[in-house]
């Protein structure tokens, strides 16, 4: 018997995740507003590897993007039209026995333009219906409220996170789809992998560096993540008050950084590498900034502009709950030079040798979720909730239109057989586990559909051709017998 057929807590929610940018499509349709995701274009010159044209834009590819009304390589602008086919899209999913199924909501669908004085009701229609398709399935919504999608219109014409007033249309639309939809979303996520802001400032917070000429850029971006922490506290503040059987979660992009040798140098290292991303979770379960993160921010030039209101809203208002995304492990040391070097979620790290890696050059480490939980559990002591966990890779589709993809299959049954350890012998609190993708989408960094995630193959390539048809991957026929095997 492997670890993951061990018996688990009823409540236990098995599930899969996504967000609306990466798989609605229909990014002008039915009111949407265009967001900073449809600007984000798959370079085919690109290697595989050489993420900058997404992780940072300019003031010229806003434009470009802005005139040319197709969405051939505009990957965000189609998806896999999961906006016209989610019916059939959520049976599919409920066939596999899951209870959750995690997704965002489009801000730039409810408010087109960010700053609207009225929500765009056949936005908040489409989210009824889905919502309404998940329960009849029995399947509970968790839902990000920011994940990737700023209307263009609050980079455009405000200077997006970095502007106090960005922060309060946010919480607005938070209110707003909260208010509606209290009564079906028991989880909700604020700001998807709130500490992304300092590795992909434009799709994490629309932040363009050139619209800041003369500023220290640095000082943007802290604000900017001031901001996003202050709006997060608002919205917990408000479901806590008006909705207490609401929880609301932090949500960190957790990498385990190991140090590449016993070196003092560079176990310190992998340590300060380690906590830059836990301060995040630091200020969303303590209230407050660490100490370290105040002292960085000064050796930056950085001096945030803050009020006592915004300060008493972070202190009163934590998280009930950790939140993180698990795909990979890196290395660190103290001196580099000389060692190949390796990329897992837009953090650069030395390669491990111990490890396997996919082709995008993600190392695969089951072992690092297991010490990525202990480490967030014994720091905090709040459950701990695995929101995104998945392997991106080529899938062939067979004459015959399978997919084996077996090297899938491994990489989520070792995962999940860590994470059981973790909860059973380590005593981890854990409150589900999303994958990653129940159903394919087009990638975040690369804008790329052909590294594929999730369980359900989606006939569309790189330039948005294809028949959109739906295929069973052989990790779906897995994940569904060991849902039914674990209850
Ligand atoms: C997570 C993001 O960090 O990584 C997702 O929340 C993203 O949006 C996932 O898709 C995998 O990254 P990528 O770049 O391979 O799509």
């Amino acid at each position: 018997m492997t670890m993951s057929k061990l018996e688990i807590k009823k409540d236990f929610l098995w599930g899969v995740s996504s967000s609306a940018n990466q798989i609605e499509g229909a990014w002008n349709e039915d009111g949407k507003g265009m967001s900073i995701a449809d600007c984000e274009k798959f370079n085919p010159s690109s290697s595989k590897t050489d993420y900058k044209s997404v992780n940072k834009m300019t003031t010229t590819q806003i434009k470009d993007a802005i005139k040319d009304s197709s969405s051939k390589l505009w990957g965000k602008r189609h998806g896999i039209d999961f906006y016209h086919q989610y019916p059939k899209d959520i049976k599919l999913l409920a066939s596999l026995g899951i209870k959750a199924c995690r997704l965002s909501i489009a801000w730039s669908r409810i408010f087109p333009n960010g700053d609207d004085l009225e929500p765009n009701l056949a936005g908040l229609e489409y989210y009824d219906h889905l919502f309404q398709e998940l329960r009849k399935y029995n399947i509970q919504p968790i839902v990000t409220l920011s994940h990737y999608e700023m209307p263009l219109n609050l980079l455009l014409n405000y200077d997006a996170w970095y502007d106090k007033r960005v922060a309060d249309y946010f919480v607005k639309f938070s209110k707003t789809v909260i208010d509606r939809y209290h009564s079906v979303v028991k989880y909700w996520i604020p700001i998807n992998e709130i500490d992304s802001i300092l590795r992909h400032p434009y799709s994490s917070a629309g932040l363009i560096e050139d619209r800041f000429k003369g500023k220290n850029f640095n000082t943007i971006l802290y604000q900017a993540m001031y901001y996003q922490f202050i709006a997060s506290s608002e919205i917990i503040e408000y479901i806590h008050t008006n909705y207490p059987d609401n929880k609301v979660g932090s949500m960190i992009t957790s990498t385990m950084v190991y140090p590449y040798s016993s070196d003092p140098r560079d176990v310190l290292k992998a340590e300060q590498i380690m906590n830059e991303t836990l301060e995040f979770s630091d200020i969303q379960l303590r209230g407050h900034y660490p100490k370290s993160l105040i002292l960085r921010m000064k050796k930056l030039g950085v001096e945030l502009r803050t009020t006592s209101e915004e300060l008493r809203l972070l202190k009163n208002n934590t998280a009930d709950f950790i939140g993180f995304s698990y795909y990979s492990s890196i290395c660190a040391a103290a001196d580099t030079h000389g060692l190949k070097l390796t990329n897992a979620n837009r953090i650069t790290g030395v390669f491990n040798p111990h490890l396997e890696t996919t082709e995008w050059g993600w190392q695969i480490d089951p072992i690092g979720l297991r010490l990525t939980m202990n480490k967030l559990y014994s720091r905090y002591q709040k459950p701990l909730f695995i929101l995104e966990n998945g392997l991106g890779a080529r899938d062939d589709l067979t004459k015959d239109k399978r997919i084996h993809d077996k090297y899938r299959i491994d990489y989520l049954q070792k995962h999940i057989d860590q994470m059981m350890i973790g909860i059973k012998e380590d005593g981890v609190e854990v409150l589900g586990y999303c994958i990653w993708g129940g159903i394919y989408m087009v990638s975040a960094s690369t804008t790329q559909m052909s590294k594929r995630y999730g369980l359900i193959y989606v006939d569309v390539d790189d330039f948005g051709d294809g028949s959109y048809k739906r295929y069973l991957k052989d990790s779906y026929y897995w994940y569904k017998d060991f849902i039914s095997e674990s209850e």
